[in-house]
């Protein structure tokens, strides 16, 4: 598969985020993500990788700085146009699922369809596809409540990937599962991103990171401090420069 790494997706600009209370959790953040990438965050406990995802998120902004994803300003939306941003352009995948357990499964990952005129017809038909491809097609009436941490993550992934997002950020996706379970998720983002899907993955896990990316980007006390291939990433490149 090709990968065209040099039409970027995520564009950070001397990002800054302080927080009234402690360090600058982010300092002069650059970094620039290409479509089809799969990138891993790596760094301590409170290094800023969270806030960083939740900067390309649109979920909170930079102080000074900006971030530019798939065309957009993401720094200069107000709450609609960042809701709107995130329902179009972003899927988000968390440590613990957050998933609705009023609902069933189907209609956890028919939700982001609501409110972006698909019709229901095609929005069922496209939730069940994906559950099928993710293995949990058996569970579409069951509360989330009654499957398996393995199993809630890949009904998350399936909501996250329901309007096809051209981003796919990722917070400690197998932080809360077993060895066996978070394999399975990680051999999941390896095939979504063997399919063209651009991944953004936060991590304590190098393993999960060497596993499932192309690049790690290392943050310590909110700077990048490396940024460099991962095994996959040199052998990727140097099929696409042969
Ligand atoms: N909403 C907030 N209000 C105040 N401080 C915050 C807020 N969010 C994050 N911080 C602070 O910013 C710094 C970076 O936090 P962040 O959550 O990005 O770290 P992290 O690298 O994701 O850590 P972890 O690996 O534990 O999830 C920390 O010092 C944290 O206390
Ligand atoms: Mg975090």
């Amino acid at each position: 598969m090709t990968q065209k790494t040099t039409d970027p997706l995520i564009q950070l600009s001397g990002v800054n985020r302080n927080f009234t209370d402690g360090p600058a959790a982010l300092r002069e953040v650059s970094v620039t993500v290409g479509r089809g990438e799969a990138v891993a965050i790596l760094g301590p406990s409170g290094s800023g990788k969270s806030t960083l995802l939740n900067m390309i998120a649109g979920l909170d902004r930079p102080d000074s700085g900006t971030v530019t994803v798939d065309g957009v300003r993401v720094d200069g939306l107000d709450e609609t146009g960042a809701a709107r941003y995130r329902r179009e352009r972003i899927g988000m995948v968390f440590q613990f699922f957050h998933l609705l357990d009023d609902l069933t499964v189907l209609d956890n990952v028919l939700l982001p369809a609501e409110l972006t005129g698909l019709g229901r017809a095609e929005a069922r038909r496209r939730a069940h596809t994906l559950l099928e491809t993710l293995g949990v097609a058996h569970h579409v009436r069951a509360h989330p409540g009654r499957l398996s941490g393995g199993e809630r993550q890949r009904v998350a992934v399936a909501r996250a990937l329901m309007n096809r997002p051209p981003l796919l950020l990722a917070d400690e996706p197998t932080g809360a599962l077993d060895s066996a379970s978070g394999a399975d998720v990680a051999g999941l983002l390896r095939d979504l991103h063997a399919d063209g899907q651009t991944v953004v993955l936060v991590t304590h896990d190098v393993r999960l990171a060497e596993e499932t990316c192309t690049r790690t980007v290392r943050i310590v006390d909110g700077r990048i401090a490396a940024d460099e291939p991962t095994a996959r990433g040199r052998a990727a490149r140097q099929a696409v420069t042969r």
